[in-house]
């Protein structure tokens, strides 16, 4: 089977028909806090592998959705995203392209390409969930580098004691739905920005087993734990418990 194809034959919607458009206002509020945090001030925003192109309509009514919902008032008091902002979402996918077809929103604009065939630069990128999807992920990040000034990466980090435990249903789960051809650790994932040319400028651990509701059983048991294991020791906790993306600012 050639690989990549599952995003173009139906076999990924298939596996995941809402192309996980549930995860998109926890992802749309880690890319606002990064970029809150650093006072970055895009006037141009793309997303590579947009899916379903959630992730950009929220960012494009941030004001509406994130103010609040941040929950740390240092973060309401911070510069909000311009008005102005260009939002273009990139696909692979015609079944995602077609998701995207759904929002009918002026400022976001929806593109069937590979942004890596485009001569375009924007002022920030964003990769959410997308380098563990590709097959040669060194040569993408080394051509996607060029493409915008800052770039914000959200990387699973599938790799716990816990997972590799249980590496039959855990990380087999990753690769059987999800597609994942390869799976990171905080330091794994750092390391390859760096070796690609990437400068880290910034990164915080997107603790989804935290923020989002349990997904099974064994997940509510361990949410306890994981709080406190959090709260303590975040790096312990990422290495031994999981259920943490890293996100990344990077240059
Ligand atoms: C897990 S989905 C993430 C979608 C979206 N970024 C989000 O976070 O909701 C992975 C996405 O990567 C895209 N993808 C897979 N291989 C790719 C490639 N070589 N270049 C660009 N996008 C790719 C797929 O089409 C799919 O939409």
């Amino acid at each position: 089977m050639k690989i990549g194809k599952i995003y173009t034959d139906g076999t990924y919607l298939k596996n995941n028909p809402t192309w996980d458009i549930e995860g998109s206002p926890w992802k749309a509020k880690q890319v606002i806090k990064i970029i809150r945090k650093n006072q970055l001030t895009p006037k141009t925003i793309a997303d590579v592998g947009c899916g379903a192109g959630e992730v950009l309509n929220l960012l494009s009514r941030e004001k509406d959705c994130f103010g609040p919902l941040l929950g740390d008032p240092r973060h309401d008091k911070m510069k909000r995203l311009d008005k102005n902002i260009k939002f273009t979402g990139y696909e692979i996918s015609p079944q995602a392209y077609k998701l995207c077809q759904k929002i009918h929103n002026s400022r976001v604009e929806f593109k069937l390409q590979d942004i890596l065939r485009e001569k375009v630069h924007y002022d920030l990128i964003l990769a959410l969930d997308i380098i563990e999807h590709v097959e040669d992920y060194y040569g993408y990040l080394r051509r996607l580098k060029a493409k915008a000034e800052y770039k914000i990466f959200n990387i699973p980090l599938d790799i716990s004691v816990q997972t590799v435990i249980r590496d039959n249903t855990a990380i087999a789960k990753t690769r059987k739905q999800w597609g994942h051809l390869h799976h990171f650790t905080k330091n794994i994932a750092l390391d390859i920005l760096r070796q690609t040319g990437y400068k880290v400028l910034d990164y915080h651990y997107g603790v989804w087993s935290l923020d989002l509701p349990p997904h099974n059983k064994k997940a509510l048991l361990l949410k306890p734990i994981r709080h406190i294991a959090y709260a303590l020791n975040p790096d312990l906790a990422a290495r031994f418990l999981g259920g943490t993306s890293l996100v990344i600012l990077a240059k």
